[in-house]
């Protein structure tokens, strides 16, 4: 799929803004703080109902003004279609000009893959970042799974209040069986959606990754980590913790503090590995990303890199072109780079973007 335009009204720094985009590649540039990362952000908007960098949507209305509008025009394989996002004190999504009545709707009619530098963080820091990289992955190839996370957090949030109410009011404990069997059923999907995800991760990372390093030599693997099975395991380990959760006023296990790990010679990257080869892991990672969105779409989602080519050193660039022919995409820099013939060139300044 590819997006044709772009519309920004009183966007971050822009005013009025229209960006008509190539099929293949885009390169964006200027220097720092010029409005680049806005663009890359408006697209977000439109995929995923919402930014990934601010906290709250008013954020992104221009300063001074009341209210901000984007507008993606995209093509796919079998439609077009539009995807309008309106924010003042509310935030509103149209879909082909239909008023959407939950945000969660428009999730997966654009399908992104994004790079930025912070990607490394998946690997490095804790497995927040890991769960959330997995869980924006399946929420926009199946819309059922957003849902199931939102009530799992629902459930959780209404068990941890009643475990402080219960050290603090002394309520009754076997209140909580009713959310402990919810949790579990819960828990159950999301732990079969995401393994099922990170087995197809597993079928491509050593095909991916010898075609980064170039060899064949180190074996690399990724391990979905939770320390349940099956829906009775998920509630017995419930049963088991709650003498503890009454006492910390939280719940200490379920799908909220699984984890994966990447291990490169059968030793965990995070820990072992070196600079090089967390890199050349996060790369990999994000390159099986794409490998199962475009089979699941059977179509090639358009890729976003922030500022990410200046990361890749001359091996990896390489290596990550050769994987990314076919798909649009729509590169941010702050030093013109010249790709092939098919490429854009836009220039941006103070909130203007201009092809050049
Ligand atoms: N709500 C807003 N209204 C007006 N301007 C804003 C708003 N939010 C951010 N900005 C401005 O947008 C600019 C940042 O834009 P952006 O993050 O796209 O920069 P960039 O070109 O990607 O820079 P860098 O190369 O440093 O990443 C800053 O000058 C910031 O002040
Ligand atoms: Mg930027």
């Amino acid at each position: 799929m590819h997006i044709k335009n772009i519309l920004l009204e009183n966007f971050r720094n822009y005013d009025n803004q229209e960006i008509e985009l190539n099929e293949n590649i885009n390169i964006i540039y200027g220097n720092n703080a010029q409005g680049k990362t806005n663009i890359i952000e408006s697209v977000f908007l439109c995929a995923y109902g919402k930014s990934f960098r601010a906290k709250k949507d008013q954020e992104l209305i221009k300063f001074d003004k009341e209210n901000c509008k984007v507008e993606v025009s995209y093509s796919k394989i079998d439609r077009e279609g539009t995807i309008k996002a309106e924010i003042r004190d509310k935030k509103t999504f149209f879909a082909n000009g239909v008023k959407q009545n939950k945000i969660s709707d428009i999730i997966g009619k654009i399908n992104i893959v994004i790079f930025t530098p912070d990607d490394i963080e998946i690997i490095k820091d804790g497995p927040q970042k890991r769960r959330r990289f997995l869980d924006m992955m399946i929420s926009s190839l199946r819309p059922n799974y957003l849902h199931l996370l939102n009530s799992y957090n629902k459930i959780l949030e209404q068990r941890n209040n009643y475990l402080r109410q219960i050290k603090l009011e002394n309520k009754n404990p076997s209140m909580l069986d009713i959310w402990d069997e919810q949790l579990s059923e819960y828990s159950f999907k999301i732990f079969e959606y995401r393994k099922y995800f990170v087995d197809k991760i597993s079928n491509s990372i050593e095909d991916i990754h010898s075609l980064i390093t170039k060899s064949g030599k180190e074996g690399i693997k990724i391990k979905y980590i939770s320390n349940s099975k099956n829906k009775e395991s998920f509630l017995e380990n419930l049963k088991k913790s709650r003498t503890v959760d009454i006492k910390k006023g939280f719940t200490a296990t379920g799908v909220h503090r699984d984890d994966f790990m990447i291990y490169i010679n059968s030793r965990p990257v995070s820990i072992f590995g070196s600079q090089g080869q967390q890199r050349t892991a996060i790369l990999t990672l994000k390159l099986c990303e794409l490998k199962i969105v475009k089979e699941e779409i059977g179509d090639t989602p358009i890729l976003l890199l922030d500022d990410y080519m200046s990361e890749l050193d001359e091996n990896r660039r390489t290596s990550f072109l050769e994987n990314i022919k076919g798909n649009q995409v729509i590169i941010t820099c702050t030093d013109r780079i010249d790709l092939e013939n098919e490429s854009s060139i836009y220039y941006v300044e103070n909130g203007i973007c201009k092809k050049v």
